[in-house]
């Protein structure tokens, strides 16, 4: 199995670091296709938590690590992060693709401006500058890792792209004063600091895959969240579909042999758009706590649910998953009932199919199968051990989503692990 893609099929932070750990574990090479430091993975390994955003989870374990050309790279975060691992006598063998674009000083402004524009009507992102980041490299306005380590080329690209933000920034009244010289002397040390880290990743990652080595593209965010195919304009910019494991490594599609979905075992949402499941009651405050739904990146509290199977069978659809690995099962625990949803009811009449108009998402009321919880599935490391109900709970979404589950996570460690 040389070319393993693992992506979220949910609105994300649906526990990939752990799998991807897992599967980082048996893996030659870790490559990461899309998003940026929007994201945040948090690792837990002998009981030490390590939280990442831009850096390949594989990294702990001495894997090869690779940031792809689909991926926005914020280098100061980076750097950051090189710095811990040092710290931690880990010196990362990291190789960051050459046409990676890089998010500069006035995304960020803009990321913000945009959203205060917005105001109620807002994203609701993580303020990172991912948007106008990705924005500028479709407008063919961005600066890549390639120009990021050739002085000249930094200093041209800047020349005319500055004028054009400050631009911006003046339209949207956002009161900042770009200055390029600043920027120009910040980011070409930068530049100078991760320029041997810098290559064209498409032949490394290529070639790994020629001699069958095993290479883990591992996805961001959480497909619900991708650009096109996620609720628009309430996603985030990127592609965290299986498809952009080909687009952001450029690796041809008929490389890849298997599509890993991570479903967590309800539902949960950072930010603003329709979330047809979401609970506000005690059901919902007992997910927040007890999956301690804080976001990793910013902070902010969650929303929580029960488990969207109307999305989720969509996602495996767009995706062709091969298997699903669910996790945070151990957080229904303790439930007297758990629920499903398979179906929405919308204007009298049912939908089994994760309608793309925002409109009428947001008229979807939730249809639910009820089933009986159970009291306890923490820490358990074998199925035959797991409580009848929380077996017919899995089965029930293998069933309706056509998909085997080949993983159940019942904790946080990478012990609590059913295979
Ligand atoms: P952006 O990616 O910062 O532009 O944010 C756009 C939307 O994606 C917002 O709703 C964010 O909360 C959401 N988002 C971005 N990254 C993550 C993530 O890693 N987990 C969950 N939600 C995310």
């Amino acid at each position: 199995m040389p070319a393993i893609i693992l992506i979220g099929l949910q609105w994300g932070d649906e526990g990939k670091g752990k799998i991807t750990d897992f599967y980082a574990s048996r893996a030659d090479c870790v490559a990461r296709f899309q998003g940026g430091n929007n994201a945040g993975h948090t690792v837990i390994v002998n009981g030490k938590k390590y939280k990442f955003h831009l850096m390949p989870s594989g990294v702990i374990q001495g894997k090869e690590v690779v940031i792809g050309n689909g991926v926005v790279l914020d280098p100061s975060v980076l750097l950051e992060e090189i710095e811990m691992l040092r710290r931690e006598g880990i010196e990362p063998s990291l190789r960051i693709s050459d046409r990676t674009n890089v998010i500069m000083p006035y995304h960020r402004i803009l990321d913000g401006a945009e959203e205060n524009l917005l105001g109620d009507k807002k994203i609701g992102t993580t303020g990172r500058g991912i948007g106008p980041c990705y924005a500028d490299k479709i407008s063919r306005f961005g600066i890549r890792m390639g120009d990021l380590i050739d002085e000249q080329a930094l200093r041209e690209k800047l020349e005319r792209v500055v004028p054009i933000k400050q631009a911006m920034i003046d339209a949207f009244n956002a009161g900042e004063k770009l200055n390029a010289e600043k920027i120009f002397r910040e980011y070409a040390e930068y530049g100078r600091r991760l320029k041997k880290y810098v290559t064209d990743t498409t032949l490394y990652v290529n070639s790994l895959l020629d001699e069958d080595k095993t290479v883990l593209f591992e996805g961001a965010q959480g497909c619900m969240l991708d650009i096109d195919f996620g609720t628009y304009p309430y996603t985030t910019s990127s592609h965290p579909v299986a498809g952009g494991a080909s687009i952001g490594t450029g690796v041809g599609p008929k490389r890849f042999d298997k599509v890993v979905g991570v479903l967590k075992a309800y539902t949960t949402r950072v930010g603003e758009g329709p979330m047809p499941t979401e609970l506000k009651d005690a059901v919902g405050g007992h997910l927040v706590e007890k999956g301690k739904e804080y976001g990793t990146t910013t902070g902010r509290k969650r929303r929580c649910g029960w488990l969207d199977l109307v999305a989720a069978r969509y996602a495996c659809r767009i995706n062709y998953v091969d298997e699903i690995a669910i996790t945070k099962l151990d957080v229904l625990d303790g439930l007297k009932k758990v629920k499903l949803c398979k179906i929405y009811e919308c204007d009298g009449e049912e939908i089994d199919n994760f309608p793309s108009s925002l409109a009428i998402l947001s008229r979807c009321k939730p249809v639910y199968e009820e089933m009986d919880g159970w009291e306890k599935t923490e820490g358990i490391k074998n199925y035959d051990e797991l409580p009848e109900q929380a077996k017919d709970y899995l089965n029930a979404i293998s069933e309706w989503l056509d998909v085997p589950i080949n993983i159940i996570s019942t904790g946080p460690s990478r012990e609590e692990t059913i295979m």
